[in-house]
């Protein structure tokens, strides 16, 4: 099994082992690029890059898949959660066309990829079914099926469902897609490979310097590139970017059902938020997978609340067997609906980003990724400006783009927190975690099932806000930006690239006893 950004296991980590690169590394040669984040987006930009002839190098802070492609639900659509009316009205009829156009195009560009390197993801193409259960979404829904189907896409009106919901208007989609994500880049990786590009895998980017070329220094030294891509679902460092990126968190279960009544279609309400179903075979074994309740990132009180309420949702519907898997991943809502791909706000012509994928993150990783090889190889194409992160206007105030100062100040260095009266103010089960107020500061406190204290500074080393527990994934998050940290502070999620700060605890013999009797 693979690592995630999680404590959870989703359906795809559960089910494959790690990727082993074959090629080394070479710290004298240039690369012409560097890519960082060894995702869908990562490894599909690489891929297409080293096949145009570039010499690529990606690097993957842990092991690849471990963000959100080890933990979406892997919908492949050309009906997109910012529907194409919403896209007409925010930019227009022209883009929402070549919108249309593009999210066709990189659910060919994975069918293609499938079949040239032979990749057994279980990809297929299916219908997919929308529909309303009162007189307001039925009124919403007209309006995107309007607009989709001016768009070409083939829709047509239904009177049944293949899932037991009441609904007052449905309609069915052809075309769309699903497939296994983890099986896919791994198919992804290999190719890449063998066309000659490197991966590094436990290799995370502490700072770049660009001057003629980008020097890249890593946790396994330093590289060399003349262009740089973050794919890294969100880049590091402070940019205008992070301020038009709404970080969500997502909820699934995959569950084996009593009747074998797996729908074979994609099937999404349209409650706020919305609920999303579709069926997968594993190693034989078929899954109903669904998804929902949505919240901001660190917003959340309860996240083990939201797995129940999924849960609870999904046996009102379905005659579940068993609860095989349950998981939660990170998605960024950008704030005009369409995604930021191409040159990074603020940065030299040769720093590349692609994020804001929101809820379309499988067919925008395709576009992100045709979208860059054609700036880099010089092609330009009307998807570089309908995309380009620069649309965003400046904040006034807001200085464009900020580097990391590589020594984060250490705030509590060198001093001692008392572990009998961080217990005493917790007063934390195992599992538990708070951040409470001692001596005139915030301590963020886990006590792990054995009844060990973990104590960090909860200041988010990005831009400073205080994380929260997440419950359900055992990680501080940071309601800002979507940082995320585990129980001991380690980085997880950009756009943080420090851990927090790790506070030493003291535990002195009174200490000790003390705990003994308790
Ligand atoms: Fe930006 Fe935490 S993610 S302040």
């Amino acid at each position: 099994m693979i690592q995630r950004d999680a404590s959870t296991i989703s359906l795809w980590q559960g089910n494959i082992e790690p990727f082993q690169p074959t090629m080394m590394a070479d710290h004298n040669a240039t690369y012409d690029v560097v890519i960082v984040g060894g995702g869908i987006t990562g490894l599909t930009t690489a891929l297409l890059l080293q096949e145009a002839g570039k010499r690529c190098l990606l690097l993957e802070a842990n092991n690849i898949g471990f963000g959100t492609t080890g933990g979406t639900t892997a919908h492949l659509n050309t009906v997109l959660d910012t529907s194409y009316d919403q896209i007409s009205t925010n930019f227009s009829k022209e883009d929402a066309g070549l919108v249309r156009e593009s999210v066709g195009a990189a659910i060919s560009l994975i069918q293609q990829n499938i079949e040239r390197f032979s990749i057994d993801c279980g990809f297929d193409y299916t219908d997919a079914y929308l529909f309303a259960q009162d007189e307001k979404q039925t009124e919403a829904l007209d309006i995107i099926a309007k607009a989709a189907r001016e768009e070409g896409i083939n829709i047509t009106l239904q009177d049944h469902l293949p899932v037991s919901f009441h609904f007052t208007k449905a309609y069915k989609f052809t075309n769309q897609a699903k497939f296994n994500p983890l099986a896919y880049i791994y198919g992804l990786a290999r190719a890449f490979e063998h066309a000659g590009g490197v991966i590094v895998q436990d290799c995370r980017v502490i700072e770049i310097h660009n001057t003629r070329h980008i020097k890249v220094d890593t946790t396994l030294g330093e590289f060399t590139g003349m262009n740089i891509v973050y794919a890294t679902h969100i880049p590091p460092g402070i940019n205008l970017v992070h301020l038009r990126c709404i970080p969500y968190r997502s909820y699934a279960l995959a569950v084996r059902l009593a009747d074998n009544s797996y729908p074979d279609a994609l099937i999404y309400d349209m409650q706020e938020p919305y609920h999303y179903f579709r069926t997968q075979v594993i190693d034989g074994k078929k899954y109903l997978i669904a998804g929902g309740e949505d919240h901001q990132t660190g917003h959340h009180e309860n996240t083990e609340q939201c797995f129940r309420n999924l849960e609870a949702f999904v046996r009102e519907h379905f005659k579940v067997k068993s609860v095989d898997y349950k998981w939660s991943s990170q998605y960024y809502e950008p704030a005009d609906g369409l995604p930021y791909i191409g040159n990074m706000p603020g940065q030299p012509d040769n720093v590349y980003v692609a994020t804001g994928f929101g809820g379309n993150g499988m067919v925008y990783s395709g576009v992100a990724a045709m979208v860059i090889r054609n700036i880099i190889l010089g092609k330009h194409r009307a998807t570089e400006k309908l995309f380009n992160p620069n649309r965003i206007k400046p904040v006034a105030g807001f200085t464009n783009f900020v580097t990391h100062n590589a020594d984060v100040v250490k705030l509590f260095f060198g001093k001692l927190f008392p572990a009998h009266k961080l217990t005493e103010l917790a007063e934390l089960a195992p599992g538990e975690a708070r951040v409470v107020n001692y001596d005139g500061h915030r301590v963020a406190l886990y006590k792990d099932e054995a009844g060990m204290l973990h104590a960090v500074n909860p200041v988010c080393t990005h831009m400073k806000c205080e994380v929260g527990w997440n419950t359900a994934e055992k990680s501080w998050d940071c309601p800002c930006h979507g940082a995320r940290f585990d129980a001991a502070g380690r980085c997880l999620h950009t756009p943080a690239d420090r851990d927090l700060e790790h506070l030493d605890i003291t535990h002195d013999l009174s200490d000790v006893e003390e705990q003994v009797h308790r």
